[in-house]
């Protein structure tokens, strides 16, 4: 009944774009503000289906509506919802996680569906030799959708030509991770208010970290400054800075010292250790950047600190507790923007 009319519901919907949810989720029944969140989801159908494999298929404008519907689930994630009851999400990870695997089945569940899966590639039939498209024709029978996390370049991609259903790349080897992309720029917005105008430092390892490189490349469709601090040996890979190089200016860069006091968002990555082809390479850079709060001491009141998690060395505990940490609220940003997506490519509407 309140939401009757569709220029009623365009404009609630709009409302919820300028995220000013919290303020309709005050004065609006609980029921009335997951309607209207559902709503939302109608007009967000040309998500419906989708695969997400790389944020570089988005538009800003598709992106921004994302991060609005994210904020919109924000409630939603307390309450509990029964928005996807029914549906299934596969969460097939080849490749070691805590975070993402646990933030998408909690995603998942919070809106009602269900997940299956499997965390170490070892124990399922991949060991006994099943390549990725048969996997995926198999696993397309059991679920609505698969997150899909692998070691190799392009294997999403490659899933998604098998697979009827969507996938999302969860981490795609040293590649991409656009979901995690999404939640940082969530995060940005949430905690500062806005992208455009942000300075903003990626450190590290911006070689073969995946989760950079999608930053990156989203960051680059916003009017920010991007700097980049890394040993020279994992500096940002050529084809990320060709294209962003068309559309915002960046600075390269070994030493944080010079940036850090003009920073809005410290975003610091671990050194992939792992996808080093040799030991005595990572023994170089190994250790390369320890931020402790005493590093912090010339930087911005309200600059903040992100990271993709897990952290090594490179963040010291003793920065926790100070004002610009916000590496564990990532975690929670995490979980609505997951629930924003999969409520959109699953079309939830009712
Ligand atoms: C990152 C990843 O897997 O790329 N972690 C994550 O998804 N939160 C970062 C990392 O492993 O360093």
């Amino acid at each position: 009944m309140l939401f009757h009319s569709v220029s009623l519901k365009k404009n609630i919907c709009a409302r919820i774009k300028d995220a000013t949810h919290l303020f309709f989720y005050t004065f609006l029944k609980r029921k009335s503000y997951l309607r209207c969140v559902k709503v939302c989801l109608v007009f967000g159908l040309r998500f419906k289906g989708r695969d997400i494999i790389s944020i570089k298929d988005f538009t800003h404008e598709e992106i921004d509506y994302i991060l609005n519907i994210a904020a919109a689930m924000e409630p939603v994630a307390k309450s509990g919802s029964t928005m996807l009851q029914g549906k299934i999400l596969a969460t097939l990870f080849y490749e070691p996680s805590t975070r993402t695997r646990l933030s998408f089945e909690s995603a998942m569940h919070r809106l009602g569906g269900t997940a299956i899966g499997f965390a170490e590639a070892e124990i399922a039939s991949v060991r006994k030799g099943e390549n990725l498209a048969d996997t995926m024709r198999v696993v397309e029978n059991y679920a609505d959708v698969i997150a899909l996390r692998h070691p190799l370049e392009g294997a999403a991609r490659l899933a998604a030509e098998f697979a009827e259903v969507p996938i999302i790349n969860a981490g795609s080897g040293a590649e991409e991770h656009p979901t995690q992309a999404l939640l940082d720029l969530y995060t940005m917005k949430k905690e500062l208010g806005h992208i455009d105008g942000l300075n903003i430092a990626l450190v590290g390892d911006l070689r073969f970290g995946r989760t950079v490189h999608s930053l990156a490349y989203a960051l680059s469709l916003y009017d920010v400054k991007l700097y980049f601090v890394s040993p020279e040996l994992l500096r940002m890979r050529r084809e990320v800075l060709d294209t962003i190089g068309e559309r915002i200016k960046f600075e390269e860069t070994t030493s944080l010292d010079e940036a850090l006091p003009k920073l809005d968002v410290l975003y610091v990555t671990r050194i992939q250790k792992e996808r080093f082809p040799d030991a005595a390479e990572y023994a170089k850079v190994k250790g390369s950047y320890k931020i402790d709060a005493s590093a912090l001491r010339n930087a911005k009141k309200d600059m903040i600190v992100l990271h993709p998690l897990p952290r090594m060395d490179e963040i010291s505990a003793d920065v926790d507790s100070t004002s610009h940490a916000r590496y564990f609220q990532q975690v929670w940003n995490g979980t609505v923007t997951r629930m924003a997506l999969l409520a959109l490519i699953l079309g939830a509407t009712d």
